[in-house]
Order: C-alpha cells, then sequence, then structure tokens
C-alpha cells in the first residue's frame, strides 16, 4: 500500500477537525442504512425460501413488500452503502499517516466486498419485478379460453428466473456480512494502535473483541430492520394497501417481535462493546455520549413494548427517528473513542504537518524564482547600493523609515512614486507581487549588517 502513503499528505489540525467531521457523517448515513439493508435481505431472502412454493402465499409477498419498501434505489445504495465506507477509508488513512498497519487494506476490501453485495441485492430486488410481469402474462394466457395451456418456454423461464432469484439474494447477503466483519474490524483495530505493528487481518477479525462489536452492529441493525418494518409498512403515507387483514396481523407481529427481541439484546451487547476499548479509548465524552446512546436504546424499547402489548402503531414513526438518533450517538462514540486512541499518533502527525509544510514552502520560493536575494542583484544592483548612493539613494538612509514593514515597502517597489526631488523617479522595475514582497524581505533584512 505504498503508493497510498504517496496521495495522503500529513494533515494540520484543522484538517483533522474537518476529517472527524466527515468521519461523523459517514458513519452516522452508513449504520442505519446498512444495518436495514442486511436485515432487510436476510428476512426477505427466509421468506422467498419460505413462500417458494405459492406465490400467493403470505411469505412471498412479504418478502417482495420488504424488498419494495426498505430498499431504495441503486444509487441510494452506493451513495449510502459504499461512499460512506470509502470516505471512512480516506480519513483512517490520514488518520494514520506513515504508519504500517492493516486497517486500510481492511477497509478497502470492505468498500469492495459492499460493492458487489449491493450489485447482487440490486438483482435479487429486480427479480421480483420479473415475476410479477410472467405472473401478468401466465394470468393472461390463463383467461384464454381456447389455449389454457401455458407455453414451456415460459414455466421454463420462470424457473431460471426463481433459481438466479435464490442464488443474487444469498450471495448479496454473504457480501454483505462479510463486508461488515472487515468494516468493523478495521474500526476496531484503529483505536488499538498497540496492535497495528503486528495484528494479521484475519486473525484479528475473529478475536473477541470484534466479534462483540460485530454482534452489536448486526443487533443493532436488525432492530431497526423490525421498527423500519412497521413505520413503513404501517405508519409512513397511511401505510401499505391492498394486503389482507392476515398478512397485516402477521408482518407486525413479525416485525414487532423481531425488534422488541433485538432492542432488549442491544444494551448488553452496547456495554460488552466498551469493554473491548483499549485504554487508551477511554475519555469522560465517551461515557457522556455511550450514556446518551443507552437511554435512547431504552426508551425505544420501551415505546415497542407499548406497541406490542397495546398495538400502538403510532409510535413507529417516533422510534424509526430515536433509532437514527441513537445510530448518530454510536458513530459519536466510535469518532471520540478513535480520536482519544489516536491522541499520540496525531502528535506525531502534527511534527511531520510542520515539517512537510516547512519544506513544501521552500520548494515553493526555489521554484517560482522568488528569491530576494537573486532579484536584488540582477534588478536593482544597478542603482542602488546598501551603503552609498548611486543613481538612487543608499539603503541604509531610505529603509529605516518603513521600520520593518515589509507590505510597505513592497507596495513602493512594486509601483514607485515620486519621493525624494533630489533623485530622478524611480522607474517601475516590472516585478510580480511576490517578487516585490521578496526582494523588500530581502533588502530589510540584508541593511541591517550596515546599521551605523
Ligand atoms: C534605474 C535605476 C533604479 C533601479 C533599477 C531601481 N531603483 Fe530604486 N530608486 C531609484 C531612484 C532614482 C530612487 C529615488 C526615487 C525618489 O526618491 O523619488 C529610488 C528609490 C528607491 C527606494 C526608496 C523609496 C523611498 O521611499 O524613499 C527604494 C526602497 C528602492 N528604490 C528600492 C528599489 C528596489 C528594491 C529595486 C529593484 C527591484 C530598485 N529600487 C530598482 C532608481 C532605481
Amino acid at each position: 500500500m505504498d503508493f497510498l502513503s504517496e496521495i495522503v499528505i500529513p494533515p494540520n489540525e484543522t484538517h483533522l477537525q474537518v476529517l472527524r467531521f466527515v468521519l461523523f457523517i459517514s458513519l452516522a448515513l452508513f449504520f442505519p442504512y446498512m444495518g436495514a439493508t442486511i436485515g432487510a435481505t436476510m428476512f426477505s431472502v427466509y421468506f422467498n425460501r419460505k413462500g417458494r412454493n405459492s406465490r400467493g402465499s403470505i411469505y412471498y409477498r412479504f418478502a417482495c413488500d420488504i424488498m419494495d419498501k426498505l430498499i431504495f434505489s441503486k444509487g441510494v445504495g452506493l451513495g449510502l452503502g459504499v461512499v460512506p465506507v470509502l470516505s471512512a477509508t480516506f480519513v483512517y488513512m490520514q488518520f494514520m499517516y506513515e504508519t504500517k498497519s492493516a486497517v486500510v487494506g481492511m477497509m478497502i476490501t470492505a468498500s469492495l466486498l459492499y460493492y458487489l453485495g449491493i450489485t447482487l441485492i440490486y438483482k435479487y430486488k429486480a427479480n421480483f419485478d420479473i415475476e410479477e410481469v410472467v405472473d401478468t402474462l401466465k394470468a393472461v394466457i390463463n383467461e384464454d379460453k381456447e389455449k389454457k395451456q401455458i407455453p414451456e418456454e415460459i414455466e421454463e423461464y420462470e424457473a431460471g428466473l426463481k433459481a438466479s432469484k435464490t442464488t443474487f439474494g444469498g450471495w448479496g447477503l454473504v457480501c454483505l456480512m462479510v463486508a461488515s466483519l472487515f468494516f468493523v474490524g478495521g474500526t476496531s483495530l484503529i483505536t488499538n494502535p498497540g496492535e497495528w505493528a503486528h495484528a494479521s487481518p484475519l486473525i484479528y477479525m475473529f478475536s473477541v473483541p470484534v466479534l462483540i462489536n460485530y454482534c452489536f452492529f448486526i443487533c443493532a441493525g436488525l432492530a431497526f430492520t423490525g421498527i423500519a418494518i412497521l413505520f413503513y409498512f404501517f405508519g409512513w403515507n397511511g401505510g401499505i394497501k391492498n394486503r389482507s387483514d392476515n398478512y397485516k396481523i402477521y408482518v407486525k407481529r413479525f416485525a414487532g417481535s423481531l425488534a422488541f427481541y433485538s432492542i432488549i439484546i442491544l444494551p448488553v451487547l452496547f456495554l460488552s462493546s466498551f469493554l473491548t476499548y483499549h485504554s487508551h479509548a477511554f475519555s469522560a465524552s465517551l461515557f457522556v455520549i455511550g450514556a446518551l446512546a443507552l437511554i435512547i436504546i431504552l426508551l425505544t424499547a420501551n415505546f415497542l413494548y407499548a406497541l406490542i402489548r397495546n398495538s400502538e402503531i403510532k409510535y413507529s414513526g417516533a422510534m424509526f427517528y430515536l433509532m437514527i438518533v441513537s445510530f448518530s450517538l454510536i458513530s459519536l462514540k466510535d469518532v471520540s473513542a478513535i480520536n482519544a486512541a489516536l491522541k499520540e499518533q496525531f502528535e506525531k502527525v502534527h511534527l511531520l504537518a510542520e515539517e512537510y509544510q516547512k519544506k513544501h514552502n521552500k520548494i515553493e520560493v526555489k521554484d517560482t524564482g522568488i528569491s530576494g536575494e537573486d532579484i536584488f542583484n540582477a534588478k536593482c544592483s544597478a542603482c542602488h547600493k546598501f551603503d552609498t548612493k548611486l543613481v538612487g539613494p543608499a539603503y541604509k538612509d531610505v529603509l529605516p523609515k518603513y521600520n520593518d514593514n515589509v507590505k510597505k515597502l513592497a507596495a513602493f517597489v512594486y509601483n514607485p512614486v515620486k519621493v525624494n526631488p533630489d533623485f530622478p523617479p524611480m522607474p517601475n522595475q516590472g516585478l510580480k507581487p511576490k517578487e516585490a514582497e521578496a526582494v523588500a524581505q530581502y533588502i530589510l533584512t540584508k541593511v541591517k549588517d550596515y546599521a551605523k
């Protein structure tokens, strides 16, 4: 990954601040989106299997509706699923400037797998639509009294469709699950600087801290999926239409228990994930943010309980937004942990940033040819000396009145005006502003050697 260190420059403090913010936004978008995508695909694939033999069954309808309601367009999928992981990767790259570790490699692997997974899942979703078209076609043929017989090609096509759909859905899900393991692994590893030098990605990914964080990620995703199903099927825009009561009762019960059981395990996993942090990662803000996140999770659980007991679906919107807030707090907690864990690393990066800045400035002066001394020798020495007058006055007589004000002197050199009636006017030397400044700086410094 050496080429990566070429495109990354050591960030300074303002730059780091921006990077922390970018990381927060990326994680806050990514967590709820990916959680719901994994959950939705998991249950759609499951119910699709369960209902595969009867297209009219509740299960098949549910599998189809989940994809329809919870998985938005492919653009949204890439925008909220892949772009945030890529920008988090970029931020980690800057944070870890000039240190060797597996973090960036793990994050890039995660991005590629997410891309593949999302592509497959959109193929899976598209197959539902095609199946619907085939169904309509079959219905039309069935109505035709003379033909009654469904042509063989259609039956074959349908069988192929079914098989490829299962493949797309299954493999898409596997890609997203494995990608998440890489993602969680990379994000855990970055908070653990002691491991950077020798952690091998495959072994580290199956260590206890990563597995706990992974379970937390999946469990939060499942809770959010349940709540999102309740919200999009029953709360949003008056809820789903043209479905039997049986179907609605089934979905409500399924999504309610899914959300409820996931959300009561969530606090346990959340607290365990705190214990997995390396001592460097702890800070006061980590506890405050963590406590807030926990309170919101418990509050959501409370709403869910009311919903299940009294089937009060009107809370689904509140729960949906509460979950989004808790995902934001969880992201903030992660950024805060990374920040505390990287304190030493940031100090190192600071020094590098300063050095880089110095080196860069020097190169700039040389490259554009703005050296005060060279300009003096080429453009001024014909008329000026420091200690005696030539065509123009001696610098030691005229410069003291500038009082070391480089800008003021540069303004004169850039555009000379008439000053002393004993001298002819000084011709404009046609310098660029930067050059005027450089030569002004040079003569102001140099004239001190001639001070009386
Ligand atoms: C062709 C001759 C000539 C060249 C070349 C020339 N100067 Fe001068 N310079 C003069 C003369 C003549 C004056 C006096 C003008 C006046 O008092 O009005 C002067 C005055 C000055 C003053 C005094 C201004 C003041 O406030 O009293 C400074 C400073 C100065 N020159 C800097 C420069 C620098 C820097 C360069 C090179 C980029 C330069 N000059 C090139 C002829 C020249």
